[in-house]
């Protein structure tokens, strides 16, 4: 596989097999994933990795807030700015939608979407969960590199058929988290990723995300 094949194929999975993944194939990953590049070769990520019965607490902690539903998100940062708008907005919209449509959910049925919600809290059946942190003090640009040292991960993962779903909605539950995984209190949490094998008829897995055309986010100058 070639780094367009491995960009091409990569999607977010959310309806993973239950096949599980060995440590050493994660480890490799990783060894290799440290090539990312970082401003000042800070290197600011740091990050906690879940399997079987840690992982299985962790659910079981995070459910017991189902009942309060939104009462009990706790986030440590905002998620989505809350002057998202325009055609950023309409994309976040337009993502759920089509998933929503996929899985024959329709708007109207809120507690039917709600228990989809709820799937992430199950890392979507994947045996293995990222949690992902850095020292409160970083600012955009570490954060900046930690994008760049996930998206390393989910091409790295998929030369070897292995999928992910970057999920920030765990940081909603940021404090059940560290009542059940060791995450430094000078740490922010910002996100888990799912990691596993993914269903490959499961219509979640299927549906088209559309991209912009670049002429929507690039500029040229000097070019003819
Ligand atoms: C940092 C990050 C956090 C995300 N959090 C979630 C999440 O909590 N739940 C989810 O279902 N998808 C999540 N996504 C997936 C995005 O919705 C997805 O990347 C986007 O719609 C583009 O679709 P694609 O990844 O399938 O190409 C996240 C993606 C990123 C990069």
């Amino acid at each position: 596989m070639n780094v367009s094949e491995a960009v091409a194929t990569r999607r977010s999975v959310r309806k993973f097999t239950g096949q599980p993944v060995d440590r050493a194939t994660l480890t490799r990953i990783l060894e290799k994933a440290q090539r990312a590049p970082s401003g000042g070769n800070t290197q600011p990520w740091n990050a906690t990795i879940l399997t079987g019965a840690p992982m299985q607490a962790l659910f079981a902690k995070v459910a017991e807030q189902f009942p309060k539903g939104r009462e009990a998100h706790a986030p440590e940062y905002h998620i989505y700015p809350p002057e998202l708008e325009g055609a950023y907005e309409a994309r976040r919209f337009g993502v759920g939608e089509a998933m929503y449509a996929a899985l024959d959910i329709p708007r109207e049925d809120r507690a039917k979407r709600l228990m989809w919600f709820a799937e992430n809290f199950r890392a979507f059946g994947a045996p293995v969960l990222m949690l992902v942190h850095t020292p409160k003090y970083m600012g955009p640009p570490q954060w900046s590199d930690i994008g760049m040292w996930l998206q390393t991960i989910g091409l790295l993962l998929r030369e070897e058929g292995l999928d992910t779903c970057f999920q920030e909605a765990w940081a909603v539950y940021s404090p059940q988290i560290r009542e059940v995984v060791e995450i430094p209190d000078d740490h922010i949490f910002f996100c888990g990723v799912a990691i596993g094998y993914r269903d490959p008829d499961a219509p979640v897995n299927c549906f088209d995300v559309p991209r912009a055309d670049i002429s929507e986010s690039i500029s040229w100058e000097g070019w003819d």
